[in-house]
């Protein structure tokens, strides 16, 4: 048992809870998303004490050096003093310059950020509405070719954020940005190296800017992208991407659906079934893996399964915020 001290309280810590869920078990009001050290929503520093290695694992050098750190993966082993972080120092506040809505529930927004955001093609960002609600967004635009940030939100049923852009965001709008964060992104070097990308749904966002920043640097490997959806119609990147395709000798695009009647001219059956399927051998492949969260957990080991070195592996798996009385298994 240790003791978490926050805001001038003391709080027991049982062995094998995390200083998020002890906080929120004692009421304190606490940003948190995924709750799996992937959204970074719910950052915080810690001034006294020492936090586990795996809950700075993935945030900037500098930031680690300030002592922040996710509470949502930090089972403390010692007594802690943490604090929340002045937002300031995190958000910037960004306006909304255009939305694309792309039928049936995806749209896709262009945010110009108030001081310029210094990120790599595919990394996320958290995007914060106005009355404090948070949620993670992958980035589709490229640094070096685009003025504006683009995003590609799916409207969930009953989703608080998402239904909120899709419905009611409007260009003039504004938004904060936290981040950006991630590590799965294009890195130059070797260029010969074959890469395969693999998305389902707005999965395809970051994979989009991945690849675009790969061939804008000279990679000359071969660059397979495969996007899956359930019916056709979620397939909302297809035309730019067989554009892209034609114009670079070395891009593939797969588009693949997985249900519905209508399936003509489209590879039949799951992104990642196909993509491993067709490529059996992956042995020094560079993988991105976005989206869905069980595809891109299952994934990554068959990735590793046919070859792939883990240090090749990179991924944003799409973790939704459990607001269900039963935790998803
Ligand atoms: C690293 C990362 C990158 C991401 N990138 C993208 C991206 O580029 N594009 C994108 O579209 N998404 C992305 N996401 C997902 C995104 O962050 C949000 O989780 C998503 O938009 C849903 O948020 P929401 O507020 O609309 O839904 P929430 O309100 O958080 O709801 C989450 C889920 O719970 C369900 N739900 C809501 N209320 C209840 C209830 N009372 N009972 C049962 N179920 C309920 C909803 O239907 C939904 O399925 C990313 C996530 C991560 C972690
Ligand atoms: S990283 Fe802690 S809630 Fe997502």
């Amino acid at each position: 048992m240790s003791i978490v001290e926050y805001d001038n309280q003391a709080f027991l810590c049982d062995e094998g809870k995390t200083v998020l869920d002890v906080l929120l078990e004692n009421g304190q009001d606490i940003p948190y998303s995924c709750k799996m050290g992937v959204c970074v929503a719910c950052v915080m520093r810690v001034i006294e004490g020492q936090v586990s290695a795996d809950s700075q694992a993935g945030l900037r050098e500098t930031l680690v050096a300030q002592g922040h750190f996710l509470p949502c993966v930090c089972q403390p082993g010692a007594d802690l003093k943490v604090a929340r972080i002045d937002e300031q120092d995190l958000f910037s506040p960004a306006v909304v310059l255009d939305i694309d809505y792309l039928p049936p529930d995806v749209c896709r927004i262009y945010l110009q950020p108030a001081t310029p955001l210094y990120y790599r093609a595919g990394q996320f960002v958290n995007l914060r509405r106005e009355d404090g609600l948070v949620r993670s967004y992958s980035l589709a635009s490229v640094p070096s070719q685009d003025q504006r940030l683009e995003f590609h939100v799916k409207k969930f049923d009953r989703g608080q954020m998402s239904s909120w852009i899709v419905d009611d965001l409007k260009p003039g709008h504004h938004m904060s940005v936290q981040g950006p964060f991630g590590n799965c992104y294009y890195r130059p070097g070797r260029a010969e190296q074959n890469m395969l990308l693999i998305g389902t749904g707005t999965g395809l966002a970051p994979l989009i800017g991945i690849a675009r920043d790969a061939l804008a640097s000279g990679h000359r490997g071969q660059i397979w992208l495969y996007h899956g959806s359930r019916l056709v119609d979620g397939l909302y990147g297809d035309d730019p991407l067989r554009v892209m395709e034609q114009s670079h000798g070395n891009f593939h695009y797969v588009a693949c659906v997985s249900g519905g009647t209508d399936r003509h001219g489209f590879r039949s059956g799951r992104a990642d079934d196909l993509a491993f399927d067709d490529r059996t051998d992956l042995q020094d492949w560079r993988i991105f893996l976005c989206g869905y969260a069980k595809m891109v957990y299952g994934a990554k080991t068959r990735a590793g399964d046919a070859g792939a070195n883990s240090t090749n592996i990179y991924s944003d798996p799409y973790e939704l915020k459990d607001l269900r009385r039963q935790p998803r298994s």
